[in-house]
């Protein structure tokens, strides 16, 4: 597969969700959940732009951002990727879900065809996650997918790797 193209974005399909592009029409039911170097976007307008320097990063080769769709009725129930470490065979990935699809499953899913296509397809070596010491739901996905604590980092974050 020839990656970091725009015409050629990674589509990852599995049993209930699958992993695809972002597009245009998607932006406005992501608002709450548009996020670029860490910072939440409050308008449409605010999230289209943060939408094209994440597609730049991607061109870039620097991230894979996709959009965690239900298989059944094609809703964007949350988003994943990888945002860092690409350029050197590892992979920093990150995720979160609308609060309306909390507790389902869905995560857990899509953060697994994540981790299969990182393996598999981009080669790395090394996928890791960061967190909040505090954020119970997020520790509790990364151990349930196989990941366990490395290190404690600044300001109460704590990083977690995957055990092949
Ligand atoms: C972290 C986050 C994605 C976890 O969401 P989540 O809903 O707990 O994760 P999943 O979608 O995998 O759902 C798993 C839960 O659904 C339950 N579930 C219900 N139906 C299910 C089904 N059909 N299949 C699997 N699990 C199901 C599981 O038992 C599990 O519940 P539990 O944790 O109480 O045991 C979410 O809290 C979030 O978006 N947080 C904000 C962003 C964030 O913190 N990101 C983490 C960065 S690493």
């Amino acid at each position: 597969m020839k990656l970091f193209q725009y015409d050629n974005f990674p589509q990852v399909t599995g049993s209930r969700v699958s992993l695809r592009q972002i597009l245009e029409t998607d932006i406005k039911d992501l608002i709450e959940i548009s996020f670029y170097d860490a910072i939440r976007a409050e308008t449409v307008q605010q999230a289209a732009e943060m939408q094209s320097k994440i597609n730049q990063d991607y061109l870039d080769g620097n991230s894979i951002h996709w959009g965690i769709v239900d298989n059944a009725n094609h809703n964007i129930v949350g988003t994943c990727g990888y945002y860092r470490g690409l350029d050197k065979g590892e992979g920093e990935l990150g995720c979160v879900l609308l609060s309306q699809y909390y507790g389902q499953g869905y995560m857990t899913e899509g953060m697994s065809l994540a981790i299969d296509f990182g393996l598999h397809t981009l080669g790395l070596k090394r996928i890791w996650a960061a967190t909040g010491q505090q954020n119970g739901p997020a520790i509790k996905l990364l151990e349930r997918l196989n990941f366990v604590k490395t290190a404690d980092l600044n300001d109460d974050e704590i990083e977690y790797e995957l055990q092949k």
